[in-house]
């Protein structure tokens, strides 16, 4: 079939705003949410398999090994909410333990959810799947059919480590806020660890992580009238100590130029577009981030190495502090 032809692709107005300020701006960078066309979602995938990428094995494994006890702190006939389309293998893990009343994933893009919905339905035929299509990082209305089910906010992936401090704990207290008095969640958080264990998780041998980066310039270049040269840039990933995060750039590695949308915009061999953080937690961290959003972990689950947690938390009724 004919490619459809880039003048009439519909392209995100958000997406362009968002890379026109990112370039421009005076420490360049460009929002991480933009790595997922469908390339860049396929890309992520191969990453999540990855023998240096830890994460998706690590929490994988431990949801398998402890899901019972998580069961025994929640009980059964919660609604789960996932937040995040429940594509992964996690999930069914999570609800053949549970035993949910209804298990309701959100996404904000509708075709991922379609068909993650399927999938999960053929393998729990019983079980009332109610998509929502939402951005989850503000408050969003529930379906109907859950208001009066106890939930259980399921947000795995360590996908809180891409927020930075302020916008992580804007996003906890919304998921609160959505989920309601009473809830709980079972979110995952990977730990802060050996230097080049969490480098080499980040910039794999097989280079799938660069190309996971650099497809970002591919994607400027296909939907937003872009000619910047691909191999101008190199994929870059360093662990910022102070902020504790593993940082992804594309640095320049020659002086280069080039037009986005009509704009043009030079870069020195050496200067960066910043791409990408993903925070690392230790054990009070982790605690101190959920405790300012109105979260208390009840429970945490790690691995012998403590790579990577799972914790189990609990809404708090607001009250006044000592
Ligand atoms: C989606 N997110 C949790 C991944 C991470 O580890 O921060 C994205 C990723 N970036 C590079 N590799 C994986």
């Amino acid at each position: 079939m004919a490619d459809i032809d880039p003048a009439v692709r519909s392209v995100d107005p958000a997406f362009r705003a968002d890379v026109l300020a990112g370039l421009a701006a005076p420490i360049p960078a460009i929002p991480a949410r933009w790595f997922y066309d469908h390339r860049g979602s396929e890309l992520f995938e191969e990453i999540t398999r990855l023998p240096e990428y830890y994460p998706t094995r690590t929490e994988t494994a431990l949801l398998e090994r402890y899901s019972g006890e998580i069961a025994a702190q929640v009980g059964s006939g919660e609604a789960v909410i996932e937040f995040g389309s429940g594509s992964s293998a996690k999930t069914p893990i999570l609800l053949r333990a549970v035993q949910p009343a209804a298990y309701v994933p959100v996404d904000i893009s509708g075709d991922f959810l379609r068909e993650s919905a399927a999938g999960l339905q053929s393998a729990f035929p019983g079980l009332p799947i109610l998509p929502v299509e939402a951005d989850f990082t503000r408050t969003f209305e529930l379906p109907g059919a859950v208001r009066d089910v106890a939930k259980l906010g399921f947000f795995p992936g360590s996908t809180i480590g891409n927020f930075v401090a302020r916008s992580a704990v804007d996003l906890l207290r919304a998921m609160k806020e959505t989920l309601g008095e009473g809830a709980r969640l079972v979110i995952g958080m990977d730990r802060i660890k050996d230097v080049d264990i969490l480098i080499r998780a980040y910039d794999d041998a097989a280079g799938v992580t660069a190309a996971f980066n650099l497809n970002l310039l591919h994607r400027i270049n296909a939907e937003l009238d872009g000619d910047i040269p691909v191999d101008a840039f190199r994929h870059k990933a360093i662990w910022n100590d102070a902020l504790s995060r593993i940082e992804m750039h594309l640095e320049a590695v020659r002086d280069v130029a080039f037009p986005v949308s009509g704009r043009r915009f030079a870069f020195r061999q050496g200067e960066t577009i910043h791409t990408e953080n993903s925070h690392k937690y230790g054990h009070r961290d982790s605690r101190i981030l959920l405790r300012a959003a109105g979260w208390g972990v009840v429970a945490e689950w790690t691995d012998e190495q403590q790579w990577f947690s799972i914790l189990l938390a609990e809404a708090e009724p607001a009250r006044f502090a000592p």
